[in-house]
């Protein structure tokens, strides 16, 4: 394999990703009443595009005022204020030569609904994850299963949530289907057990998410990017595997494929480990069944890691390492060494401190 891959240009549409290296979708729980960030967590994302990224992705944003905050401090998109605290970044993000693109998260049963103006849980059936939420130790509540009425109130609120991403200048919106949150709820048999239209088969399990995407697609102008991430695991009941075989996976990639996104967005935990006992990795599985551009992420942290993810992906994104060192894409060229991170030392993401 070529060892200089790393740093080739990608051609997406109309965007050229400069090398392969991006900075993942990171919650930093900083926003006050308003649903802004703190400057200095707004500052750390442009700051990551000027020390070479590809591409920088915002922290998932929620998608409405009633449900769908998952954290405190939590960002929305939806008022000129927001979209006017977001558009300087954006414009600073392209100037440093970096693609912009915006996450959107609704949490459905992850929620914590004191932080939720509605106060409300929600999700496509009554059942809560089996862990506690482990920032406040108190079970998750038993969230209501969504009506007709709510499906559609939240599909608006990502679309709205789109508008207001495009509003303020992104490059992409990102739909966030992963890590155990509502898209991923309607995915999974593990959180799904309805039995109308959007449960049961894998098809109709798929059936919400295909709503979402074709609504926010419509909403996404020709010339921007439009990715869906997925995952097979779930922020709470992390070793649960929310897919049961690769046959299934692979059938929800080609469905997320048909819909016309531009990227598919491969979220693991590790992205070397072996997928349902198959012998290969979920870049591997996903690769095999669409042609479109793969992100993969999950424990990319030096050159010797990012050139293996990149074996079966387009685009390696990092957190942790992104996150610690503004340096690292440097680093990764010098191929210096660069540790894998624990998920304790992320924990500064949430602090006031602001991170160089
Ligand atoms: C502080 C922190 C916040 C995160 N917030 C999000 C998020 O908002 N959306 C998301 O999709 N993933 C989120 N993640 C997961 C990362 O995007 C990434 O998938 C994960 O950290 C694994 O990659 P790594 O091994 O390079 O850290 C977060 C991770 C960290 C460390």
């Amino acid at each position: 394999m070529n060892s200089e891959i790393i740093f080739l240009p990608l051609q997406i549409k109309n965007f050229t990703f400069r090398n392969r290296l991006g900075v993942a979708p990171m919650t930093r729980m900083s926003a006050g009443p308003e649903s802004i960030p703190r400057q200095d967590v707004l500052d750390f994302l442009v700051r990551r595009a000027e020390k070479g990224a590809s591409v920088v992705f915002t922290e998932a944003i929620v998608t409405d005022y009633e449900s769908s905050q998952g954290y405190p401090g939590q960002a929305r998109m939806t008022t000129q204020r927001q979209i006017d605290a977001w558009h300087p970044v954006v414009k600073k993000i392209r100037d440093h030569g970096a693609v912009s693109i915006m996450q959107m998260f609704h949490c459905g049963r992850m929620a914590w609904p004191e932080v939720n103006p509605a106060n409300r849980s929600i999700a496509p059936s009554t059942i809560s994850p089996s862990q506690q939420n482990p920032l406040t130790q108190a079970p998750y509540p038993v969230p209501e299963e969504m009506s007709q009425f709510d499906i559609d109130h939240v599909i608006n609120g990502f679309v709205e949530t789109a508008k207001g991403a495009i509003t303020a200048g992104f490059d992409g919106v990102e739909i966030h289907g992963a890590h155990g949150y509502l898209i991923n709820q309607f995915l999974s048999a593990y959180s799904n057990k309805r039995n109308d239209a959007y449960g049961g088969s894998v098809e109709k399990r798929f059936h919400f998410a295909r709503e979402v995407i074709q609504a926010v697609k419509a909403e996404v102008p020709a010339d921007r990017l439009l990715t869906f991430r997925i995952s097979n695991w779930g922020v709470a009941d992390m070793d649960v595997s929310l897919f049961e075989t690769k046959e299934e996976w692979q059938q929800i990639i080609k469905m997320i494929a048909e819909e016309g996104v531009d990227i598919i967005s491969v979220s693991t935990y590790d992205f070397k480990a072996d997928a349902f006992g198959a012998g290969k990795n979920m870049a591997q599985l996903t690769r095999e069944v669409t042609d479109l551009p793969i992100m993969i992420c999950g424990k990319i942290h030096d050159r010797k890691s990012a050139e293996q993810a990149l074996q079966h992906a387009d685009i390696a994104l990092s957190g942790k390492s992104t996150l610690l060192n503004p340096d690292w894409v440097e680093d990764v060229r010098q191929g210096k060494e660069s540790p894998l991170h624990a998920s304790e030392e992320a924990n500064v993401a949430y602090t006031n401190e602001p991170l160089p």
